[in-house]
């Protein structure tokens, strides 16, 4: 069975990263890892993804003197591993439009809201202060907007009279775990048979 290369993105401890890895091992799963790269030389995920078995490497955008530059050198390493869609997973630089049309509707991303609510970074703070009852996730596609391109899966969680924004964020993580590796096989599985 032939399975879609993956390239995964990240910037900090890599918890989505290891849940799609995890997933990626089953035989019958239409994707395969095949690079994780991270934009900051800090990043616990790429040591998560080596002692996998995965090639890990850092690009650090800081080492470059324009975003243009740094995303040159991330498609020429993406490229490089014929990767055929890109999974962000808490990647902290916004992709350019450039960036974003090389690879048209293959780029996704997990962000913790219910999308289009609370777009953009604090989601959870910004949740539990508007008094939502129902918080949650969302993998999409990435289109040049932030956090706006046609969505592929949501998973809702309550929100609870005790919780503070680590309780609800740890409560939207464990659903993000969960429907990442079901939106990706769901995407590769479309892209395979297309
Ligand atoms: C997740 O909450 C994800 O939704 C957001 O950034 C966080 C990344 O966490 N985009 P991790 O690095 O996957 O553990």
């Amino acid at each position: 069975m032939r399975r879609a290369r993956v390239g995964i993105l990240i910037s900090g401890r890599g918890s989505n990263m290891s849940a799609l890895i995890a997933a990626a091992k089953a035989s019958d799963y239409p994707a395969e890892i095949v690079c994780v790269i991270a934009n900051r030389p800090d990043a616990a995920g790429v040591g998560i993804a080596a002692a996998e078995g995965i090639s890990a490497q850092v690009i650090d955008h800081k080492a470059f003197g324009s975003k243009a530059d740094f995303e040159a050198a991330l498609a020429a390493a993406l490229d490089a591993y014929g990767v055929e869609i890109i999974a962000l997973a808490g990647f902290m630089r916004v992709l350019s439009a450039d960036f974003i049309a090389r690879y048209p509707g293959r780029i996704l991303n997990i962000h913790p809201s219910l999308l289009p609510a609370f777009k953009g970074l604090d989601t959870h703070e910004r949740a539990l202060a508007a008094g939502v009852k129902e918080h949650g996730c969302s993998v999409h596609i990435v289109n040049a907007a932030l956090d706006d391109g046609p969505v592929l899966m949501q998973a809702c969680v309550p929100v609870l009279a005790a919780d503070t924004p680590e309780t609800l964020a740890a409560r939207v993580l464990e659903a993000e775990h969960r429907i990442y590796p079901a939106a990706l096989a769901e995407f590769a599985a479309r892209l395979l048979a297309s």
